[in-house]
């Protein structure tokens, strides 16, 4: 399995797994009216025209985008982290954060953060990340989604 920046033409391919993974990961989590305008809030044309202060990476096997994750170096936080829903449990989301913990120390980062999606809260825990704060998350569309902020100090 190969970790690379995310190019241009991989906008496409991004796009289809965050919205199998939010189908597929996330609904158990949140109504069915979320999780429709969460879908509908995205494009493929959002990974193309990211700004610099965003790292955008893949995981591939094959020819195949299994994960994507997305920090932002401005605001230090994890904004993406969507993996194939094909591909859960084989350690992929793990790669992808530690990964993002390294480029984190590269830029001098001292704590990193992540609006947890409610599913992925073990995950992160499981990962060192601490924090139990609610929080509302707006959408483009709109619409809201419940998250909760956790933190690891990196550095
Ligand atoms: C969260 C996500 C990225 C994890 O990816 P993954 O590749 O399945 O996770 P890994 O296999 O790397 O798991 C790493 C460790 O976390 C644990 N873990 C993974 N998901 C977990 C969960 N939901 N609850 C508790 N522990 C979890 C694993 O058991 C593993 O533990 P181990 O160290 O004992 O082996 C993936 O489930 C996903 O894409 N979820 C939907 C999208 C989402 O909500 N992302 C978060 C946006 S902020």
């Amino acid at each position: 399995m190969e970790i690379r920046k995310a190019n241009q033409t991989d906008a496409h391919a991004i796009y289809n797994v965050h919205i199998a993974s939010i189908k597929h990961s996330c609904s158990g989590s949140y109504p069915k009216h979320s999780i429709d305008a969460w879908v509908a809030s995205k494009s493929p044309d959002f990974y193309r025209n990211l700004n610099d202060s965003s790292v955008l990476i893949v995981a591939q096997e094959a020819d195949h985008i299994t994960g994507f994750g997305l920090l932002n170096l401005c605001d230090k936080s994890i904004e993406s982290l969507y993996l194939d829903p094909m591909w859960l449990g084989r350690g992929i989301g793990r790669i992808l954060l530690m990964e993002f913990e390294q480029i984190a120390i590269d830029y001098s980062i001292d704590t990193l953060k992540v609006s947890s999606t409610l599913n992925a809260i073990g995950f992160y825990h499981r990962m060192g990340y601490a924090g139990d704060k609610k929080k509302t998350h707006t959408l483009r569309s709109g619409a809201m989604l419940e998250c909760v902020d956790m933190t690891k100090k990196v550095l």
